[in-house]
């Protein structure tokens, strides 16, 4: 065969790895309001930097007639291409090709891929949209599966993994999105779930949508499982996008420092009222975080689950931080077993990839309640304690309010390995609220007053006066400083840069046993 006749061939072969399940099943595809897996790796990387490899692997199965059918690329698009310039690894399961299921085949490509960006350090992202096992492909492909659960357990930690659901993703298939880092998922058109619908009503008789069960909002509010909800394919392919911006792409890396106009010395009066002197008024803390990130540029994660804890990425003198802040507009910002959960993951990535972490804290305590403690607060909250305690990034605490009891602990203090601790002149750092206290330690002098209602008011007032404040900390060098609000942004740079060369270590050990 001469040249020509061999370009010719290639091309053929090539044009029927684009065109996969055919026109009529990218036509249904696009009516269900998705992209293709091609489009949606185009729309994910860099203009014309996806370099493909696997395009004409194909499955071995010969059962049920599939020896017959064959598609180049055996349902997932797999290689690697760039965002923002730098190098990440994708594979995109492609629905119109057996409908996105998972052969040995497809296996052995998401495995090359992962094995290959575990080599170079590179994250790898997934884009789901499969009707799971390859039922033709029987044993095979759960062993499939296997091999993938394994790798996303060696991946962990080492380099960032991102999974988009972006269609069906049901049965033990849901389990490695879970196992990967973050978990992006599109409205009305994702679904995960362990069993549908049909199955519960016939074990549970619950009846339940595909929708409410596992859809984009049942997870991003409900179950946690989920860490972002988009409108559309668009959208989250873009949200991706913008969550590597604060990523190093391996945890030998630092995160990537992006310049900034916005001056490192900026100051925000503003920040003086921004907490209630009441110690009962709520706040949003997002507008604290907001005021001193770079360009007052918050990128929220998690943002619709466990809401009395907000986790997120900002940037201060162009460095990445990930941000965890109590939130006192939300229950009072209690710790509960979802944000304890919530706030310990969230604080494991950072470490795990070398991103300093930036605390807010303005905490009662823990969420009282049968439900809390039967539900295993004990063991969920040692979780935010476990992360803490174990995290060897730089740690820079602001405490803005309360810091009472147990909840004074664990959010980054001192005794616990944080670096740099400092307090507003509205923070009260206790062993608890002052009426509280009062009630308990004053109950007979208050009994035996003449006025009760009185006595009660003075002393809760002298005892706001002895401990409700941050100085008995601050001269126990519990605390670094008492800052002015309106210096907080100059005030963490400055501990960031300072923070910068920090070296600290866990002692050796195979694992540790976090209590999960
Ligand atoms: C082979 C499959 C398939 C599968 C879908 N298809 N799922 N082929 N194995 N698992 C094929 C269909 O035959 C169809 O082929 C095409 O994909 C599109 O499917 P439709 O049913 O027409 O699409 P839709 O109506 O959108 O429904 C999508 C779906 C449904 C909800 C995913 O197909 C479905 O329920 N599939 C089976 C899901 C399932 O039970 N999977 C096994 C789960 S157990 P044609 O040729 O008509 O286009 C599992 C175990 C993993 O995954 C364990 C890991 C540890």
């Amino acid at each position: 065969m001469g040249s020509k006749a061999l370009l010719e061939k290639l091309e053929r072969k090539n044009k029927e790895a684009m065109e996969a399940g055919g026109t009529d099943r990218i036509q249904k595809q696009h009516e269900a309001g998705k992209l293709t897996a091609r489009e949606r790796i185009d729309t994910l990387l860099d203009k014309n930097s996806f370099v493909e490899a696997g395009r004409f692997k194909t499955h071995l199965s010969s059962d049920f007639g599939m020896e017959l059918q064959k598609i180049p690329g055996d349902g997932v698009v797999t290689g690697h291409g760039l965002i923002h310039g730098r190098t990440v690894f994708v594979f995109a399961q492609d629905f119109t090709v057996f409908g996105g299921s998972l052969s040995f085949a497809h296996a052995e490509k998401i495995c090359k891929v992962m094995k290959t960006a575990m080599k170079v350090g590179a994250p790898v992202i997934g884009l789901c949209d499969s009707g799971g096992a390859r039922i033709q492909s029987g044993v095979m492909s759960l062993a499939g599966y296997a091999d993938i659960f394994l790798l996303n357990v060696m991946a962990s930690g080492v380099i960032p993994q991102i999974t988009a659901i972006m269609g069906p993703s049901a049965g033990g298939a849901v389990y490695s999105p879970a196992l990967t880092d973050w978990i992006f998922m599109v409205e009305k058109t994702s679904h995960m779930f362990i069993t549908g619908p049909e199955v519960i009503k016939a074990v549970t008789r619950e009846t339940v949508t595909k929708e409410e069960l596992g859809g984009a909002m049942a997870h991003n509010e409900k179950s946690g499982v989920a860490h972002f909800a988009s409108p559309d394919d668009e959208t989250c392919l873009h949200q991706i996008r913008e969550l590597m911006t604060f990523l190093p792409r391996n945890n030998m890396e630092d995160p990537p420092v992006m310049e900034t106009k916005d001056d490192p010395m900026r100051r925000d009066e503003s920040l003086r009222n921004a907490v209630p002197a009441d110690p009962n008024i709520p706040y949003d803390i997002r507008e604290i975080i907001r005021s001193n990130v770079d360009d007052h540029y918050f990128f929220e994660v998690h943002e619709l689950w466990a809401k009395n804890i907000v986790v997120g990425f900002g940037r201060l003198d162009g460095m990445p931080v990930g941000v965890i802040a109590n939130q006192p507009n939300v229950m009072a910002g209690c710790l509960d077993i979802n944000a304890s959960v919530k706030g310990a993951r969230f604080v494991r990535f950072c470490d795990a990839f070398n991103i300093p972490l930036i605390i807010y804290e303005d905490v009662p305590g823990f969420l009282p309640g049968i439900h809390q403690e039967h539900g295993g607060i004990i063991r969920n909250g040692a979780k935010l304690i476990y992360a803490f305690c174990e995290a060897t990034v730089p740690r820079i605490t602001v405490i803005t309010r309360k810091a009472y009891g147990g909840a004074y602990i664990v959010m980054s203090s001192k005794h616990i390995r944080g670096d740099v601790n400092i307090a507003y002149p509205t923070a009260e750092i206790a062993v608890m609220g002052a009426e509280g206290a009062v009630n308990i330690i004053c109950r007979e002098e208050i009994s035996k007053a003449a006025d009760p209602d009185a006595e009660r008011k003075r002393l809760i007032e002298n005892y706001r006066e002895t401990f409700s404040n941050p100085y008995k900390a601050a001269e126990l060098g519990y605390i670094d400083d008492v800052i002015d609000p309106a210096d907080t942004r100059p005030k963490m740079i400055q501990a960031l840069r300072m923070l910068r060369t920090k070296r600290d270590i866990n002692p050796p050990k195979k694992h540790a046993n976090m209590p999960l």
